[in-house]
């Protein structure tokens, strides 16, 4: 077990003997994630690298006799209370996250007696790393081992994925629930969304490291435009298919079917989902062949992509790419995520990591007048959960 992880998890045990006034009886946990390039693929079928990272939203959970379920948020300082079989409103977001996860978890694996539990996290929140999924991933684990449900991981993660759908209200992929359950230390992982079937590679990667820069600037993803890109990528493959009947998915586009979407936009949005598709197996071959160079100027790309095709940059994640894109040991740089804020991806030399912090720092600063943060991520086992 990675000692962090410990040491979190001893303080959400103490959270919640501190609360229930017992010591929990199983424990859960769930890490964030990262990816390196695949973005905005995952709900189209398509490809993406995504991996863990040494952040986790932990669950400690203790069976009740009666049918009550109270659940405490360490992070907002709150609980929320209901009794099995009783109508409850969430009305915040980690509530919603909360009660979505047990309420569908309870429709597919009928809850008898209700549980206490503390969550407790250190992903993140809204910098595009995934601490909703993590919370998702984290508290199914727990609920899974608490009911004893016979449920493969797979299962799990499509349960997860229905708590954005139905009490989000975003029509999210699968890249964030996959990755927080399936990652592998030292590993990425190379998903292909289509065939439901993902690889692990070696993520060593010489003189050159992984570095992460926040902006800052926190979007919920309901509240972008997320849900309205994947309504546009639903609505080209349509016209496209009328067209032309051979056009199976998303995946059997090509160059000549692009150029037949009458909207200009939604023309934008597949020239994205193709490319991007192609640069996730060109990355996958350069870091194969330890060009990173190459593999640099792929991300660039990808950025590139994301900010003129499918839209979903903003002021703050262009100015951080750019002012990394000046640094000769930046070899590429790109947002990650959804978009719309949240962090941006940058390859650079693992001598050069400081000089990178501080003139990112600076720009940063002198330009929003925020500070960034600058992170350096180690690569993590996906979620797990244990009795105590
Ligand atoms: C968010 C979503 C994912 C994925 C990414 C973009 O993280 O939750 O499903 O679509 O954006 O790649």
């Amino acid at each position: 077990m990675n000692t962090d992880l410990q040491k979190y998890i001893d303080t959400t045990s103490h959270y919640f003997q501190e609360k229930y006034g017992v010591a929990p009886s199983l424990v859960a946990y769930a890490p964030g994630r990262i990816n390196i390039i695949g973005e905005h693929t995952d709900y189209n079928f398509g490809l993406a690298m995504p991996a863990a990272i040494n952040r986790w939203v932990v669950v400690c959970l203790r069976p009740r006799p009666d049918q009550i379920i109270s659940v405490t948020s360490q992070n907002y300082h709150d609980t929320m209370e209901f009794t099995l079989g009783t109508a409850f409103e969430p009305s915040k977001s980690w509530q919603k996250y909360t009660y979505g996860s047990i309420t569908i978890f309870g429709g597919q694996f009928p809850i008898q007696k209700g549980f206490d539990a503390v969550i407790w996290g250190n992903v993140p929140i809204g910098s595009g790393v995934s601490s909703s999924a993590a919370m998702e991933v984290a508290l199914m684990n727990a609920l899974r081992a608490a009911y004893q449900a016979d449920m493969d991981d797979f299962a799990l993660v499509k349960l997860c994925q229905r708590v954005e759908h139905e009490y989000l209200k975003v029509n999210s992929g699968l890249l964030d629930q996959y990755a927080s359950q399936f990652s592998r230390i030292g590993k990425l992982m190379i998903l292909d969304f289509n065939a439901l079937s993902s690889e692990y590679v070696d993520a060593d990667m010489k003189d050159w490291t992984w570095i992460l820069a926040d902006t800052k600037v926190k979007r919920e993803l309901a509240g972008s435009k997320y849900s309205e890109r994947v309504q546009e990528t639903a609505n080209a493959l349509k016209e496209i298919q009328q067209k032309n009947p051979a056009v199976k998915g998303f995946r059997d586009i090509t160059v000549e079917d692009i150029g037949s979407i009458s909207d200009a936009s939604q023309e934008k949005r597949i020239q994205h989902l193709v490319s991007e598709n192609l640069r996730v197996q060109e990355a996958a071959k350069a870091l194969q062949e330890q060009n990173f160079t190459a593999l640099g100027n792929i991300l660039t790309a990808s950025h590139v992509s994301l900010r003129d095709d499918y839209e979903v940059s903003c002021p703050e994640l262009d100015f951080l790419v750019d002012a990394a894109l000046q640094l000769p040991y930046c070899a590429g740089s790109r947002m990650m995520g959804g978009g719309f804020g949240g962090c941006t991806i940058n390859l650079v030399r693992k001598d050069s990591v400081l000089k990178f912090s501080n003139f990112l720092t600076d720009e940063y600063a002198r330009e929003y007048d925020i500070i960034t943060e600058i992170t350096n991520y180690q690569l993590v086992d996906g979620a797990g959960s244990y009795l105590v």
